[in-house]
């Protein structure tokens, strides 16, 4: 299974000539790190900017940071998954908390994005985690359990093999607190089980979960090889390019 690293640029950068330069240094960077990976040990970066940016750069896997669950029509300031994958989009970003946060997407419409990306042949990376005041009462696992069987509610064992699960403690996301490797291993291997409980073995043996949430190019290396993520979904991280080859070369 090949290591996932998605860039999340969130709202930034705030003009196309950043965007473009970020996304070059980037890229050039990973050329000179592919060449010196060993053999047998792959990485897939995924880069998801703002959907203005998306048909400027080319190169590199793209990915959405949302999307909406219908196909085409009226719905005023939206984009479909049908349109990404017109512009090249291979991953789409489901569910983030700041969109759970400031869009108040529910469960019931971030499973509705999901089906429709799949239908569009688009990779979701479903993001889910507590926040701190449901970890301080104990609810931790609740509501992952929650978000995953109402997000993924439908989806068939077929598909699920195309999802990619983000345990994303709100808590942990941006300046906040870094989740130990112990907590985020303990939730990996939680997230793993209701999997098991809604689908079967395989598929929660083999169904990627990455980690984000503060990883930067000191810590990355841990939560892969010590917490038993697959990946990482990296914010501000991945908004300098010498700190996101970092992690990426750790991680390799
Ligand atoms: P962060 O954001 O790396 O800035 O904590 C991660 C995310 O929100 O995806």
């Amino acid at each position: 299974m090949k290591t996932l690293i998605v860039a999340n640029w969130k709202m930034n950068p705030v003009n196309q000539k950043e965007a473009k330069n970020l996304f070059e240094a980037v890229k050039r960077g990973i050329k000179s790190v592919k060449n010196t990976m060993p053999a047998g040990r792959q990485v897939e970066v995924v880069i998801c900017p703002p959907f203005v940016y998306l048909n400027l750069l080319k190169g590199l896997t793209l990915g959405a940071q949302n999307v909406f669950y219908k196909e085409k029509g009226a719905f005023t300031g939206e984009v479909s998954a049908l349109q990404l994958h017109d512009s090249k989009v291979k991953y789409v970003i489901i569910g983030h908390s700041e969109a759970r946060k400031y869009l108040n997407e529910t469960d019931d419409v971030i499973n509705k994005k999901i089906k429709e990306c799949l239908h569009e042949k688009l990779k979701p990376i479903l993001c889910i985690g507590e926040t701190a005041e449901e970890k301080k009462i104990g609810k931790k696992a609740e509501v992952l359990e929650k978000q995953i069987t109402e997000d993924l509610k439908g989806i068939v064992t077929k598909e699920i093999k195309n999802i990619v699960i983000a345990y994303e403690p709100v808590w942990a996301i941006g300046p906040g607190d870094n989740c130990s490797i112990d907590e985020t291993m303990s939730s990996i291997l939680f997230i793993r089980k209701v999997i098991f409980k809604l689908y079967n073995r395989a598929i929660s043996d083999n169904i990627r979960v990455i980690y984000g949430g503060s990883v930067d190019g000191d810590n990355a290396n841990s939560y892969i090889k010590n917490a038993g993520a697959n990946g990482l979904l990296v914010g501000g991280a991945s908004l300098h390019a010498e700190e996101f080859l970092k992690i990426i070369r750790s991680v390799k």
